[in-house]
C-alpha cells in the first residue's frame, strides 16, 4: 500500500502533443504549485539507455542498467529536474532517437517503479501539478483532482510539427496505450477536456473552474 501524498496533487494525463505540458506548466504557475513533467523523467532514462549503448528493446538489460544508476530528482525554478549518474540530460530530451526509445523504455516495469517512487516523493513535500500518462490512474489514484487532456489526431500532429520535432506520435500513443504496465488510459474519475479548439488559457480556465466546483478557493491571481 502506498502512503497517501502529503500535499495536493493535480494530475494531468493525455496522449502525446495534446497540449498537456503547456497547460500543466501554466496551471502550476497560476496555483503556485511545483510543476512535474513525468514524461521528461522517462525521456531522461531513455537517453541514458541510449548513451550507455544498451538495447532499448531488451527489457532485462534496461532493468539491469537502471538498477545501478543513480537517479536524482529535484527542483529548479519550481520545475522538476532529473539527473542520472550526475548528468542532467535536459538538452537531449527531444532528440529523435529519444522519441524512438522512450515508449519501449517506459514499458519496463522496473523503470516505472523507480520513477513512480520519485514522482511520489515530490508530492511528499510540495503541492504539485504533475503531467503524464498514468498520474491519475496509477501514480496518484487517491487524488480527487484528475484531468485528461485530449485533442484530435490532426491537431496533435500539427502541434508537434509546429514545434519542429520529428516524432511518430501515433506510434507512441499506440505503444503507450497498449502496454501491459500502467497504459495510457482515462482514469474513471478524471475530468476530460478536448483542447482541439482551445487555447492554453482556455484549458487552464476550465481546470481552475472545475477545481472551484470541487471546493477549491479561487487561486490568487499570479501575473
Ligand atoms: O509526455 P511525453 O510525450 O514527453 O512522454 C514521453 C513518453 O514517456 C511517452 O511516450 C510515454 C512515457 N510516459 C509514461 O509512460 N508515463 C508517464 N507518466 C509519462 C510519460
Amino acid at each position: 500500500m502506498m502512503a497517501p501524498a502529503a500535499q495536493r496533487v493535480v494530475a494531468i494525463d493525455g496522449p502525446a502533443a495534446s497540449g498537456k505540458s503547456s497547460v500543466a506548466r501554466e496551471l502550476a504557475r497560476k496555483l503556485g504549485f511545483v510543476y512535474v513533467n513525468s514524461g521528461a523523467m522517462y525521456r531522461a532514462i531513455a537517453w541514458f539507455v541510449l548513451d550507455r549503448g544498451t538495447d532499448f528493446h531488451d527489457a532485462a538489460a534496461v532493468t539491469r542498467l537502471v538498477e545501478t544508476a543513480r537517479i536524482e530528482c529535484d527542483l529548479e525554478g519550481g520545475e522538476s529536474r532529473i539527473q542520472i549518474d550526475g548528468v542532467d540530460p535536459a538538452s537531449h530530451l527531444r532528440d529523435v532517437r529519444v522519441n524512438e526509445a522512450v515508449s519501449p523504455v517506459s514499458s519496463v516495469p522496473r523503470v516505472r517503479e523507480l520513477l513512480g517512487a520519485q514522482m511520489r516523493s515530490y508530492a511528499s513535500s510540495h503541492d504539485v501539478v504533475m503531467e503524464g500518462r498514468d498520474i491519475g490512474s496509477v501514480v496518484f489514484p487517491e487524488t480527487p483532482y484528475k484531468f485528461y487532456i485530449d485533442a484530435s489526431p490532426e491537431v496533435r500532429a500539427k502541434r508537434r510539427a509546429a514545434q519542429g520535432h520529428a516524432d511518430q506520435i501515433a506510434m507512441r500513443d499506440q505503444a503507450d496505450s497498449s502496454r501491459k504496465t500502467a497504459p495510457l488510459m482515462i482514469a474513471e474519475d478524471a475530468h476530460v477536456i478536448d483542447s482541439s479548439q482551445l487555447s492554453i488559457e482556455g484549458v487552464v480556465g476550465q481546470i481552475v473552474e472545475r477545481l472551484r466546483v470541487q471546493g477549491w478557493e479561487a487561486p490568487p491571481p499570479r501575473v
